[in-house]
């Protein structure tokens, strides 16, 4: 059997598969963000360690044999986090997470044509290398006492086998990698003020990066010397979940940030689209990718100030696609990615009205957010770059939300049967080829698909004029923005 662990940013998820990639159990446990100060966005890292002993403790009471039987485990993670160790690598302070802004003015005099070059990639204000900028000018007592950088799922990995190891796909999201070589880059860090011990140890991601502590192992009741592999950044991962490694083949993620996605057998960068250009989970491949921030995090923003479980308020909304409402929603809650490179611009609903409803506001989330991925795929160089999405995360289990989703984006998008293909499955993927040695293109196969969601040709057009309102709208926010 092989574990797949994926530690989201609102909660760690364990998957645990059979040698003939059957789901066996899986279990979760809930993670909180605290947001200290405006733009700011942190986690404890103690909270993540808690999170997997809590997790483990769910399989080993619920599916004890399927626990004990496994071999082999794989890591996901949210990615671009700064978790920073001092001495004995002790944790200095809270982790900064991917959707922190503070770092926005330090990203913005990294990025150059230099960074670009050797990164591949815009030195976004969420990544980690600006962060480290940050801490130095902000926090000197706690810069000098850094020892060494960990993204979030690779603190985890120190914990679960003693090894400082990272690899390609998360590292890809840091702004210190050398894209294109797959190797750290000393200039990158030279900038940040970083030595190269600094970093960790980079393994591709089917790869073994070190095998789980003794300890743990006969804690948990499992097996001595398991191979946990390198795993993969969450959107990689969510890719070898969903088989997304063959070049036009691509998924769209609604998880609290949204993703398009795609992979690529070369490396071709293209910075000046605000696309993000990294190296895949596995060796010899890369992928590219438009991230909006908020996606479903959006909803949930709606229903914890509605009071309303996210269910409920999209049940709401009913299931008939229609025409685009007159409300309008941009999902900037944390500032924006792709296209707009923008940390400091913030969301609106623009139209409100005397009787506008809760399913109006639900409903303009959901095509506000799609208008967001329109502009991703926009951003896209080459034209059918993809030819079809494969839906993963939690807002997937809206049907509503995915034709709406096939109609902004005229791709059809295409629902996995029911079960579990996302980031946890990816990395129990993970783990199985770096246990057994298999070949990646023979394990991440596509998964059976229940739904596909046709472009409705009756809407496309309504749709791409709501669009243009919503683009509008955006240079005005700019302005508007503190
Ligand atoms: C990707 C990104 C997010 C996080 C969220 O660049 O920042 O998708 O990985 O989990």
């Amino acid at each position: 059997h092989y574990l797949g662990l994926d530690l989201g940013t609102s909660s760690l998820k364990a998957l645990v598969i059979d040698q003939n990639q059957n789901p066996l159990a899986t279990a979760s446990v809930p993670l909180t963000v605290e947001r200290p100060h405006f733009g700011w966005s942190e986690q404890s890292p103690d909270s993540w360690l808690k999170a997997c002993e809590d997790v483990i403790a769910i399989l080993r009471r619920e599916a004890p044999d399927a626990l004990a039987g496994v071999e082999g485990i794989g890591l996901s993670g949210h990615m671009h986090g700064a978790t920073l160790l001092g001495d004995d690598d002790q944790v200095l302070r809270p982790c900064i997470l991917w959707n922190d802004t503070r770092s926005h003015a330090e990203a913005a005099e990294l990025d150059d044509d230099e960074a670009r070059r050797i990164t591949g990639n815009i030195v976004f204000p969420g990544f980690t290398a600006p962060k480290l900028l940050w801490v130095a000018r902000n926090e000197p007592e706690i810069f000098s006492k850094v020892r060494r950088v960990l993204l979030p799922k690779d603190y985890l990995r120190l914990w679960l086998t003693g090894e400082a190891v990272s690899e390609m796909s998360d590292a890809a999201g840091t702004s210190w990698l050398d894209t294109g070589q797959r190797r750290w880059s000393n200039r990158m860090l030279e900038r940040t003020g970083l030595p190269l011990s600094a970093m960790p140890r980079l393994v591709e991601g089917t790869e073994t990066s070190g095998t789980l502590r003794g300890e743990l192992a006969s804690r948990w009741g499992l097996k001595a010397g398991i191979a946990v592999a390198g795993g993969g950044g969450d959107n990689a991962a969510s890719a070898c979940g969903v088989g997304v490694t063959r070049p036009g083949t691509g998924f769209l993620s609604l998880g609290t940030s949204g993703v398009l996605f795609t992979a690529s057998a070369g490396y071709d960068p293209a910075p000046e689209t605000a696309l993000h250009t990294f190296c895949h989970a596995i060796p010899g491949l890369w992928h590219q990718m438009g991230v909006t921030l908020s996606a479903a995090g959006s909803l949930e923003w709606l229903s914890q100030l509605l009071q309303e479980k996210p269910g409920d308020l999209v049940a709401q909304a009913g299931d008939r696609l229609d025409e685009p409402g007159r409300l309008l929603f941009l999902p900037y809650l944390s500032g924006e990615r792709t296209p707009h490179n923008d940390a400091a611009v913030r969301g609106a609903f623009v139209g409100l009205s005397a009787d506008t409803s809760r399913a109006d506001m639900v409903r303009a989330v959901m095509e506000g957010v799609a208008f967001s991925m329109r502009d991703c795929l926009d951003a896209a160089p080459h034209t059918g770059w993809v030819r079809q999405l494969v839906a993963v995360g939690a807002g997937s289990r809206s049907s509503l939300w995915l034709r709406i989703m096939a109609s902004v984006l005229e791709t059809p998008v295409a629902l996995p049967a029911a079960g579990d293909f996302g980031a946890a499955f990816g990395a129990a993927r993970l783990g199985l080829c770096a246990a057994t040695g298999a070949d990646p293109d023979a394990v991440m196969t596509e998964p059976p698909i229940a739904a596909r969601y046709e472009p409705d040709a009756k809407l496309t057009e309504a749709y791409a004029r709501a669009h243009q309102r919503y683009q509008a709208l955006y240079p005005a926010l700019k302005a508007a923005a503190i």
